[in-house]
């Protein structure tokens, strides 16, 4: 076991200590300043890079990556891909850079290994975390490119639905060349409004012009960047339907299943419950799993799917990939969990049948 897995028991009782934000930041500052001084890939397992998936035209060079929101700045890329994620996503990035909403934001629910969070999109704004991006090693150099880079872009919160694809739009013109995919958030439960974006006609809307600026773009630049939606895990069984067959309509590229949820059925009764936001962790498996495969259902194998929600454990990624996900993502369970989690998932073998 590498040194750095080892130890964090220690830290993680350590950074526990400390009120949830403040924590998270100090964890990236270390990240930061252990993948700078060269550290971290001291006190690090090799990461794991023989276990490809192929998916939208893309080769990741194993199944796990950093689900979007731990990264909003887009400063930590190389020390993620130094801790063994095959894919790491940032963001979500706005055109314009916002503060978020007040503190406190984010709760830990550590009986459910769960949070709460209303983060708000706080972040920098797409063209700083470009520059941000574009700074990092695995940019920079060519031969570390194996690690796949996805930009995930939102609205700006003072942004009304009516204009919300022109913000999409700036995001996607400013990350096109950068990302290897590009991430559309319609699924945060944390910009009033932004789910109804996920309504059949207006997701159609939205599609349509993403994927005239995507055609446009590919001819500019000779490259062909994907689009994946991010979906809520609170859509009933119709509306999955008829997001389906829109997505299906106008050749989406991928889906990434399932931000957080609404539902606070299964945290009753504990001290935070009714702190709003969405709900992450192991008690979102099951409704993220039953959301993945109600998709697949419908879109076979013509769009794969992201499956992220409550996996924490080789067991529950196994179940994600059995509901039809290509590829996994985590974020509550690295809190709680940790680096050896990462590099346990990354030997997860995926069946390769449908590219
Ligand atoms: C503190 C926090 C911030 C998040 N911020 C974002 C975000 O900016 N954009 C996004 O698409 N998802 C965001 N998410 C959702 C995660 O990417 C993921 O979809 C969700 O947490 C479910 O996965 P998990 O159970 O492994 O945490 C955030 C989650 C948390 C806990």
């Amino acid at each position: 076991m590498s040194l750095i897995n080892a130890s964090y028991p220690a830290l993680k009782q350590a950074l526990f200590l400390m009120q949830p934000e403040p924590a998270h930041d100090v964890s990236l500052g270390m990240l930061k300043a252990f993948d700078k001084t060269k550290v971290l890939k001291l006190i690090t397992s090799k990461p794991i890079h023989s276990n490809p998936v192929n998916i939208m035209g893309l080769h990741f060079p194993n199944p796990v990556g950093l689900a979007a929101g731990l990264d909003k700045t887009g400063s930590c890329i190389d020390a993620f891909a130094q801790l063994g994620f095959g894919f790491v996503e940032v963001g979500t990035f706005t055109p314009v850079a916002q503060d978020g909403n007040p503190k406190p934001r984010l709760f830990r629910l550590p009986e459910h290994k769960a949070l709460i969070n209303r983060m708000g999109f706080n972040n920098p704004g797409i063209e700083q975390g470009i520059q941000n991006i574009q700074a990092s090693k695995l940019r920079a150099n060519a031969s570390l490119q194996r690690v796949k880079i996805g930009i995930n872009l939102g609205k700006n919160k003072i942004t009304p639905n009516e204009q919300a694809a022109e913000d999409y739009l700036i995001g996607m013109r400013a990350a096109y060349t950068t990302a290897d995919y590009l991430v559309v958030n319609l699924s945060s439960p944390n910009t009033p409004g932004l789910r109804d974006l996920q309504a059949a006609s207006a997701t159609q809307d939205l599609i349509q012009t993403l994927k005239e600026e995507q055609n446009k773009l590919a001819q500019e630049t000779g490259i062909y960047t994907p689009i994946c939606f991010k979906i809520a895990p609170d859509l009933a069984s119709e509306e999955i339907k008829s997001l389906s067959e829109v997505f299906l309509d106008e050749e989406l590229d991928g889906l990434i299943a399932t931000n957080t949820t609404l539902d606070r059925s299964s945290v009753n009764g504990h001290r935070h419950e009714q702190e709003a936001g969405g709900l992450s962790g192991a008690i979102l498996h099951e409704k993220s799993c039953s959301v993945i495969s109600a998709f697949k259902q419908e879109l076979a194998d013509y769009i794969p799917i992201i499956g992220v929600g409550g996996i924490d454990c080789v067991a529950k990624a196994e179940q994600t990939l059995a509901s039809g996900a290509k590829l996994i993502q985590i974020y509550s369970s690295f809190i709680y969990h940790g680096p050896q989690l990462v590099h346990d998932l990354a030997q997860l073998k995926v069946s390769q049948d449908s590219e």
